[in-house]
């Protein structure tokens, strides 16, 4: 197609002419090294835009039984063998935006003063103390993250745990409209970049020389997760099961429910298991898709990974990993000037798992897949419900059932709007359902039970007091006791 060449041929000129930029030569092999990875991507986008969509729905199938391991199968093995082969690689790329905060996501405090980071960092260091073994900590973060996150680790160098730090690739954002790309040298503003998903975590992990620093240390296996993710703890019984099964990919699959429909599932394709994401979806096919029936399990983005064969699909140059493209807008270079529309091309980690030999999912229980998307998330995990044992979340015994559903509106959107709104975390033991909308503050030691719905309408305010119980109600309209 006479369009898709002139567009590669643009964009790699301009790729040359933004190489002749760098002033370092040392410098300039790295970012020639992604660049090249980068055009390969935007390439391989070029070509998918020509085709149309590439997976065609009639071959796609529910994974196939061999494909799923329930995890209540798995060996009860505690052998702590291959602990001396593992390493934790929390992918820590994210900002803290969607959430109302600047810098990484993981920053962000989540209980006793501690933050996501801080509560990875005790996990691993009971899993070493409690095994007398070395795992060691790895972050993937990019050049959003990178300084703060450096900053903040400094506090752990005294400590038993080893923490490498990479960055992923920095990748220029392409403007939808010549398909060229928005920096126009190396040091131009970070507004015109991007971080290009979780799937960049393979070339980043090779590029660094991250993975050669690994395999030197004698690790094998890599286990990965969101880094707000505070249920992926590392689990004996799986690590086991990687290496009994030869398995080089395994991805923790949970149970779908209602709430959590547009979650990627595994499928079955032409026998060989892959990812599908809502967006590779064709319309007519999207309620088939969110069907709990058809597709059991999601992806909750824990991932075990062979080292080795991560080095292999790398150097092969095998991976084709679905992209997703991103469109956004940047401020304009002059003020005044309409902002520019620009398109990020990302890929996710779990579409990688048709690369791998002997992969498939691994049915996990809910409480392996407890992020932090929301405020309303946050309030889950700061909560009663749960206590905190050496950087784990454990759910109170006493609580019958899974976690209650919370929803709290866009007045709690930014975490120090819900700080300010909701300073002391209600007691949630016997809570199912939370509903507030509206401009609503809660007072101190508050005890939700039930189905408690609150809502303050347009230019009301509603303040619950401190010591109220709520069960089974709702409050509504302008409300000052
Ligand atoms: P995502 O941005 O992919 O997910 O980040 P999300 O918006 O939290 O929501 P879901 O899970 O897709 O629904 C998931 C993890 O991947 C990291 C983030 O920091 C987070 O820990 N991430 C994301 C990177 O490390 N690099 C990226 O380029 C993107």
């Amino acid at each position: 197609n006479a369009s898709t060449n002139v567009a590669a041929f643009q964009m790699r000129n301009a790729l040359n002419a933004l190489s002749e930029t760098v002033p370092d030569p040392k410098l300039r092999k790295r970012f020639e090294a992604e660049m090249d990875n980068f055009f390969t991507l935007f390439r391989r986008f070029l070509n998918d835009r020509a085709k149309g969509s590439i997976l065609s729905w009639e071959r796609i199938a529910p994974p196939q039984p061999n494909q799923v391991v329930d995890y209540s199968q798995l060996g009860n093995s505690a052998s702590v063998e291959f602990l001396n082969k593992l390493a934790v690689l929390k992918l820590n790329g994210g900002l803290g935006t969607s959430m109302g905060c600047v810098g990484p996501k993981s920053v962000i405090e989540v209980r006793d003063g501690m933050s996501f980071l801080d509560l990875s960092v005790r996990q691993i260091e009971y899993l070493n103390r409690t095994y007398n073994v070395n795992v060691p900590f790895v972050l993937m973060n990019s050049f959003n993250t990178d300084e703060d996150t450096q900053s903040i680790i400094k506090k752990y160098e005294g400590h038993n745990i080893d923490i490498i730090t990479f960055n992923q690739s920095r990748y220029p954002r392409v403007l939808k409209d010549s398909l060229l790309p928005a920096p126009k040298t190396y040091s131009s503003p970070i507004s015109d970049w991007y971080p290009p998903g979780h799937g960049d975590v393979f070339e980043s992990l090779y590029n660094s020389g991250t993975l050669d620093k690994l395999l030197g240390r004698g690790v094998e296996i890599l286990f990965l997760s969101n880094a707000d993710n505070l249920g992926a703890v590392v689990d004996l019984r799986i690590l086991q099961h990687m290496v009994d099964s030869k398995s080089e990919y395994i991805m923790e699959l949970t149970d779908k429910t209602k709430a959590d429909v547009k979650g990627g599932t595994i499928i079955d394709y032409d026998g060989r298991v892959r990812l599908l994401e809502i967006a590779q979806v064709p319309k007519e096919h999207v309620n088939e898709f969110k069907a709990i029936k058809k597709f059991k399990y999601f992806n909750t983005n824990n991932i075990w990974m062979n080292l080795r064969a991560i080095k292999r699909v790398v150097e092969e140059n095998e991976l084709e990993m679905e992209i997703i493209p991103n469109e956004k807008s940047i401020p304009a270079d002059k003020k005044g000037e309409a902002d520019i529309s620009i398109i990020q091309l990302e890929t996710a980690v779990g579409a990688a798992i048709r690369h791998f030999r002997n992969a498939h999912g691994v049915n996990v229980p809910r409480r392996r897949f407890l992020p932090v998307k929301t405020c309303s998330d946050l309030m889950l995990v700061k909560s009663d419900l749960y206590s905190l044992q050496h950087g784990q979340l454990i759910i109170d015994p006493n609580r019958f059932g899974g976690a209650p559903i919370i929803k709290l509106g866009s007045d709690f959107k930014k975490v120090s709007d819900f700080q300010r709104r909701i300073p002391s975390i209600p007691r949630i033991v016997e809570l199912d359902h939370l509903t507030i909308t509206g401009a609503v503050t809660l007072g101190r030691g508050v005890t939700l039970k039930g189905i408690v719905i609150i809502v303050a309408t347009e230019s009301s305010t509603i303040e619950i007091p401190t010591g109220s119980v709520l069960e089974n109600c709702v409050v509504q309209g302008s409300l000052r006791i």
